[in-house]
């Protein structure tokens, strides 16, 4: 069964579910009114971005129906955008393989929501925002991450010494301002894309980000803030530190913003036992590293891949 015939029979189902908790929810906060919200978010925002709207709507229905009311509310909402965003996909006029990517996350989420699979919270944001980035097409699969249209930070580079503030400034100079690029972010509910952090899955990545480029003229290039980016981990975790050198070695460049936080410390240790070993050690300590790879340097690399991108 197609994920457009399944929807309707999920729609039922959770809509008895949420007249369990209160049946004046769907009276009194109609999904439309919702998806009108979303749809006037602006552009450029980060992918955790909840508008005062969505916020007081979100209360309203918290309100009315309790939190599990308002994770059933998010689960019958993620369905109406992907019927509606399958609908007008074909349109979208994306590059090659993008929109077999957005049929795959509708995929993943339509099968989340049929199987009961995730827990309480799960579908409440900030927890369900990437996915409803990708359902309203703010976000565009990309493979091994996400992108986001946004534009460079300010905050991290404008901190002492001088030194870091100058050189930054003269390298926003250079793009004639702080945006609009593609931010690279992970979904970490999205497993074939985990999957993707390697060499040649970075490789298909970056073509994609590559065909975006081409299609938005106006857009600089390619950013991303993460440990992956460290170059310590070139000796540590060759595998992994591909996924940046490939950008680095060719022309993108890196800005180190100092030791990572507890969060970024978890993610860079939870997997890796020779990683966690060195954390433990003092001989490792996590690093969150800038990558900015500029659209010119990013589309000549992308020229010379001339191999057709595999599913
Ligand atoms: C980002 C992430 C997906 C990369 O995962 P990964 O592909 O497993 O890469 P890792 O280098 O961390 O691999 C983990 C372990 O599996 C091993 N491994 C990975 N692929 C392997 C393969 N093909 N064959 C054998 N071993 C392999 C690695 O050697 C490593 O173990 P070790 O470091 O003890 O030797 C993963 O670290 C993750 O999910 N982190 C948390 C989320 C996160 O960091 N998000 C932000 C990213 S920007």
């Amino acid at each position: 069964m197609s994920i457009l015939e399944t929807i309707p029979r999920l729609q039922e189902r959770i809509k008895n579910e949420l007249s369990g908790c209160n049946p004046q929810v769907w009276t009194e906060c109609p999904l439309d009114d919702y998806i009108r919200c979303l749809d006037r978010y602006p552009p450029l925002a980060r992918w955790s971005y909840v508008s005062r709207d969505v916020l007081q709507y979100g209360n309203k229905i918290r309100g009315m129906a309790g939190e599990e009311g308002l994770g059933l509310y998010h689960q019958a909402l993620l369905l109406a955008l992907i019927a509606r965003a399958s609908e007008q996909l074909p349109a979208k006029n994306f590059p090659a393989d993008i929109p077999s990517l957005y049929e795959e996350h509708f995929g993943r989420i339509v099968r989340g929501i049929e199987q009961k699979s995730h827990g309480p919270g799960f579908y409440v944001p900030p927890r369900c925002c990437k996915d409803l980035t990708i359902c309203t097409f703010r976000a565009v699969p990309a493979g091994m991450q996400l992108l986001y249209p946004f534009r460079l930070p300010r905050a991290p580079f404008l901190k002492p010494p001088l030194r870091r503030i100058v050189s930054w400034i003269r390298f926003v100079g250079r793009f004639g301002g702080l945006g609009p690029f593609y931010e690279m972010h992970t979904h970490s509910d999205d497993t074939r894309g985990l999957l993707e952090f390697t060499r040649a899955g970075a490789a298909r990545m970056y073509r994609r980000a590559a065909a975006m480029l081409r299609r938005n003229a106006s857009f600089k290039g390619l950013i991303g803030g993460s440990w992956i980016n460290d170059p310590a981990l070139e000796s540590i975790s060759p595998r992994l530190a591909a996924v940046a050198t490939i950008a680095t070695d060719n022309g993108a460049r890196l800005f180190c913003l100092g030791p990572c936080n507890a969060h970024g410390i978890e993610d860079a240790t939870q997997f890796s036992h020779e990683r966690r070993q060195l954390y433990q050690e003092g001989k490792y300590t996590p690093m969150e590293y800038f990558l900015v790879w500029p659209r010119k340097e990013l589309l000549s690399w992308a020229e010379k891949q001339d191999l057709p991108i595999a599913p």
